[in-house]
């Protein structure tokens, strides 16, 4: 794969990463404030493309890198977190869920995203947590 190839999905896979936390992020308030908006097709439809997106971009680069769980451990973080995220957003996001739940929830894929990108950013599996052991 071309550097520049690589530089190009990179920024994709940014831009899907931001697309994917600010839908998480307006679907959840939206759900637990009861917006109608949040029941449409779209609003439903669009989360998993944009997350497909950003798993596609991921593999690319791995595959492109030749990176794999023995020499980039801190993918490996990645991809068990993205689940987690994925778990999370379910909880958080069904109407069904009891409020408290779906608040905690929340929360909670709000922070395990901050960490991806932490682990993103410093090639760890702890992210900044790394410089405290
Ligand atoms: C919610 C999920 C994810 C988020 C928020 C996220 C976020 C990011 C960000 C912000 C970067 C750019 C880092 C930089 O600018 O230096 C990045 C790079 C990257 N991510 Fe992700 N990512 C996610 C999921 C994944 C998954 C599941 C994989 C593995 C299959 C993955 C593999 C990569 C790779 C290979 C790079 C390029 C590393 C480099 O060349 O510096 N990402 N990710």
């Amino acid at each position: 794969m071309s550097p520049e190839t690589y530089v190009l999905l990179r920024h994709a896979h940014r831009t899907f990463a931001t697309l994917s936390i600010l839908g998480f992020t307006a679907r959840w308030l939206g759900v637990m404030s009861m917006q109608p908006w949040t029941q449409q097709r779209v609003a439903k439809t669009l989360p998993h493309i944009i997350d497909t997106l950003l798993l596609l971009s991921a593999l690319a680069m791995a595959w492109g890198a030749g990176f794999t769980p023995e020499n980039a451990p801190w993918m490996t973080a990645k991809i068990v977190l993205l689940l987690v995220y994925i778990g999370l957003g379910v909880v958080a996001l069904r109407p069904m869920q009891p409020r408290k739940r779906r608040a905690i929830a929340g929360v909670a894929g709000i922070l395990v995203f901050a960490h991806i990108v932490a682990i993103a950013l410093t090639k760890q599996p702890l992210g900044y947590f790394a410089r405290l052991v």
